[in-house]
């Protein structure tokens, strides 16, 4: 059955509406809360074979190459396993060494949409050549990359996505990865059950958080896309794990209303982009509190210095901050390492709502795919 846009005039619209949905739906069936535990069974991986994982390889494109850079953050610090992030377009040709020593403690853990792209299946072909089991988080039932995941697809279940710019796919990648991270920290035993029971508990809150935000933030968005959306350049800063959002963003912004937007660490800023930094200059600062609040808090006084205009996206009643920035963007607090999934949700209102002011075609952007099959 072919996805209905109902009363909205875009997909994309649509799909940033069905977030809350999508992230009851990938957590259905996966959490025991009671007891404490991920069940988590589509993966093929029993306690013993996830024991044995010491290192991983993460491969994927675009908006899901960013996820995979948010789940290293979330794996290495509820597992304590390795990770390695990669293009799967650079992956495949750069003859990675998976395996040394003859140890069998590799994983592949690709993030696809699609399940589809060919670079990413390239990336899983190469892992099966080399003997290392890979795991796909993919949203398409039946596609390639589920099928080509001996350790199992780990299923998003976000339903249909049809705009070009993924958002409720991403978003839902994101939960799938801490999934991951607590079964596997689970395996490890690095989080115990009462741990891993506060974890769950952030999980089940988070759809109705996701909702709020949407509902809180769109009014502001709106205004702040009627006031940039003539720019032609933007910047995006974030640290940690939110510096892959800094990059989503930007990503989203450059790839549905053509305006040049980059994303950086924000600690990077000096070495370049302050050069960029005047007063026709939008830079959204990501500075939800975290171990780095008060590095972002300078990033943002840099930025003012040179008459940069902030838009910080922080925790609601965050006065410090709005009276820092120029505009605030208030978001509902969660843990710091399911943060990202709240805090890109202003990034998508604000890109879509920039796109259909410059008279984008928000769905189909210009030369741009849903799913590259092709090289
Ligand atoms: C294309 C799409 C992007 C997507 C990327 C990876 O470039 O336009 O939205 O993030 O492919 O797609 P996948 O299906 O592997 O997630």
């Amino acid at each position: 059955v072919a996805a209905a846009k109902g009363d909205y005039r875009h997909f994309m619209h649509k799909e940033i509406d069905e977030q809350p949905r999508a992230l009851m739906d990938v957590l259905r069936g996966r959490i025991d809360q009671e007891r404490g535990l991920i069940t988590l069974e589509d993966l093929r991986l029993d306690d013993q074979d996830l024991r044995r994982v010491r290192r991983i390889y993460a491969i994927a494109c675009g908006t899901a190459w960013h996820a995979a850079l948010v789940a290293k953050f979330m794996i290495e610090n509820l597992a304590r396993v390795r990770v390695e992030v990669d293009y799967a377009s650079e992956f495949r040709y750069r003859q990675p060494i998976l395996q040394s020593n003859g140890e069998r403690d590799a994983l592949i853990l690709t993030f696809t949409q699609s399940g589809e792209t060919v670079d990413t299946l390239a990336g899983m072909e190469e892992a099966r050549r080399q003997g290392v089991p890979s795991v796909a988080i993919v949203n398409a039932i039946g596609s390639q990359a589920a099928r080509l995941a001996d350790g199992g697809p780990i299923y998003l279940h976000a339903g249909p996505e049809i705009g070009v710019a993924s958002t409720k796919a991403f978003t839902s990648m994101l939960v799938a990865g801490y999934l991951f991270a607590l079964r596997l920290a689970q395996a490890h035993g690095t989080l115990t059950p009462a741990q891993i029971r506060e974890h769950i508990q952030a999980l089940v809150e988070l759809p109705g958080k996701a909702a709020q935000v949407i509902e809180q933030v769109t009014p502001v968005c709106v205004e702040l896309a009627e006031r940039y959306y003539r720019v032609g350049n933007a910047l995006f800063l974030g640290r940690q794990i939110n510096y892959p959002i800094a990059l989503e963003g930007a990503l989203k912004l450059k790839e549905i209303s053509y305006i040049h937007a980059e994303g950086y660490p924000a600690g990077e800023m000096k070495h370049g982009p302050i050069a960029l930094i005047d007063e026709g200059m939008p830079v959204v600062c990501i500075a939800t509190r975290d171990h780095i609040y008060e590095k972002m808090i300078s990033n943002v006084e840099q930025v003012r210095a040179r008459h940069g205009q902030v838009i910080a996206i922080g925790h609601e009643g965050d006065e410090l901050l709005a009276a820092k920035a120029n505009h605030f963007i208030g978001v509902p607090a969660t843990l710091p390492l399911l943060q990202p999934v709240l805090n890109v949700i202003p990034l998508q209102i604000f890109a879509y709502h920039v796109a259909v002011l410059r008279g984008c075609d928000v769905d189909q952007p210009r030369n741009l795919a849903k799913s590259v099959t092709v090289e």
